[in-house]
C-alpha cells in the first residue's frame, strides 16, 4: 500500500525499500513551483516578532482581507489552519450524518467524515475524462442526504463542470435543505470569476472551501477558508482548537493576497505547460482527462503497466502521482503537477524512452 498523498517523497521510496536517489523530481504534488512570491522572502525577518504572542483566535488580519477580497461580509468567512482543517471541522459538524461524495475525488473528505462516522453515499461518474456529474442521480441522493462534496475543479482530473450544472445542484441543495460543500483549492489557476463564493449571500445551504497553499506554494505554513452561513461559521467555530490559525500564516495570507501579478504570471506559464504535456501524452497514445489547472491527469496506451511505468520512474527518481486510493481510477491513471520548464522537459524525455521501449517489447 503507497503513501496516500502526493508529497513527502521520502515516504514512498521508504516504503517501497527502494534507496533514496539523489535527485529526485517530485511531479506528485500539485504547488506552484515557482515558490514564495518574492515580496514574503523579503519581508520574512520582520515577521519574527509574531511568533512571540498568541494569534488572533479569529484568523486577523487575514479573515477581514478575504472579506474584501471577494467583496463579501466578515460573519460568513471561517479561517483555518489550511483547508485541511476545515473538512475535520465540517466532519465534526456532519458527524452521523448522511453525505455524498463524487469520486473518483480528494481522498481526506471520506477520511475525515469516516473519523465522524458520518454515513457516506458513494458516487461515481461515469466519464472520467470529463467528470461528468450524474445530475439526476445526485438530485435523487441529495433528497435524503445532508451534505454533498464537490471539489471544484476536481483533484485528480482537474475537470470543472459547467457552471450552471454546479448553479443546478446549489439551488436543488438549497430546496432540499442539503449543504453543498464546493472545494475550490484549484480555483486560483482558473479565474476567480468562476468561483461560486458570491452565491453564499443567497443560500445558506451552500460553503465553499478554499486554499492558500497552492498557488503561494505555502503549503508548510497552512492557510485555508471557508465561505459560507454565519451559522456554520459559528457551527465549525465550536470544534476548532483556541488559536488554530498561526500569527505567521495570518499575516502572510494578507500579503499573498496583493500577488496578483504572481498569480497573473503563474496562471499564464501553467497553463502553457499543460497544454504542452496534454499534446505530448495524447501523441503518445495515453488518454488525458480535460483538467484546466495547475496538473495533468493521464492513462497510459496500456493500463495494465501502470504499476510497472510508476516504478520505472521511482528509480529515475521521478515521482508521479498514482491514484490507488481514488476510487474509479484504481491505480490505472497518474496524475501529474506543472514543473519548471526543465523538469517538464526531463519527464518528457524519460516517458518518450519509456513509452518507445515498451511499444518493443
Ligand atoms: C482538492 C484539495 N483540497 C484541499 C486540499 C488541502 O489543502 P490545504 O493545504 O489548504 O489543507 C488539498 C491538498 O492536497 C486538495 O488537493
Amino acid at each position: 500500500m503507497l503513501p496516500n498523498h502526493g508529497a513527502n517523497p521520502q515516504l514512498i521510496f521508504e516504503k517501497l525499500k527502494i534507496p533514496l536517489p539523489t535527485h529526485i523530481n517530485d511531479f506528485s504534488e500539485n504547488i506552484n513551483f515557482a515558490g514564495i512570491p518574492q515580496t514574503i522572502q523579503q519581508g520574512w525577518n520582520e515577521l519574527l516578532p509574531l511568533i512571540e504572542k498568541y494569534p488572533h483566535p479569529d484568523g486577523e488580519p487575514f479573515r477581514s482581507a478575504i472579506a474584501d477580497y471577494h467583496a463579501i461580509e466578515k460573519k460568513n468567512v471561517f479561517v483555518g489552519n489550511g483547508a485541511a482543517e476545515i473538512f475535520t471541522l465540517l466532519a465534526n459538524v456532519l458527524a452521523h450524518k448522511k453525505v455524498i461524495i463524487v469520486h473518483p475525488t480528494f481522498s481526506e473528505y471520506e477520511q475525515a467524515l469516516k473519523a465522524h462516522h458520518a454515513e457516506i453515499i458513494h458516487i461515481t461518474v461515469e466519464n472520467i475524462v470529463e467528470w461528468q456529474l450524474p445530475i439526476e442521480r445526485l438530485k435523487r441522493q441529495m433528497i435524503k442526504a445532508d451534505a454533498l462534496f464537490l471539489c471544484t475543479p476536481n483533484n485528480p482530473t482537474g475537470v470543472l463542470p459547467p457552471r450552471q450544472q454546479l448553479l443546478e445542484l446549489l439551488a436543488w441543495g438549497q430546496q432540499q435543505q442539503c449543504l453543498v460543500i464546493l472545494d475550490e483549492a484549484f480555483i486560483d489557476w482558473v479565474d476567480e470569476k468562476q468561483s461560486l463564493i458570491v452565491q453564499v449571500a443567497n443560500n445558506d445551504y451552500l460553503c465553499i472551501t478554499r486554499s492558500m497553499t497552492k498557488m503561494y506554494s505555502i503549503a508548510g505554513l497552512r492557510l485555508g477558508y471557508a465561505v459560507t452561513s454565519q451559522a456554520l461559521v459559528t457551527e465549525m467555530g465550536k470544534y476548532a482548537s483556541q488559536w488554530h490559525v498561526n500569527a505567521l500564516s495570518a499575516v502572510i495570507g494578507v500579503q499573498c493576497l496583493g500577488e496578483q501579478e504572481y498569480v497573473a504570471a503563474t496562471i499564464e506559464q501553467c497553463t502553457k505547460q499543460r497544454r504542452y504535456f496534454t499534446e505530448f501524452l495524447q501523441k503518445n497514445g495515453c488518454i488525458t482527462t480535460n483538467s484546466c489547472t495547475n496538473f495533468i491527469c493521464f492513462q497510459l496506451p496500456q493500463p495494465e503497466k501502470s504499476q510497472t511505468f510508476y516504478l520505472d520512474m521511482l528509480l529515475k527518481g521521478i515521482i508521479v502521482r498514482h491514484t490507488e486510493n481514488f476510487r474509479g481510477l484504481d491505480g490505472q491513471w497518474f496524475r501529474i503537477g506543472m514543473k519548471t520548464s526543465e523538469q517538464m522537459a526531463l519527464l518528457e524525455m524519460e516517458m518518450t524512452q519509456w513509452l518507445t521501449h515498451q511499444s518493443f517489447l
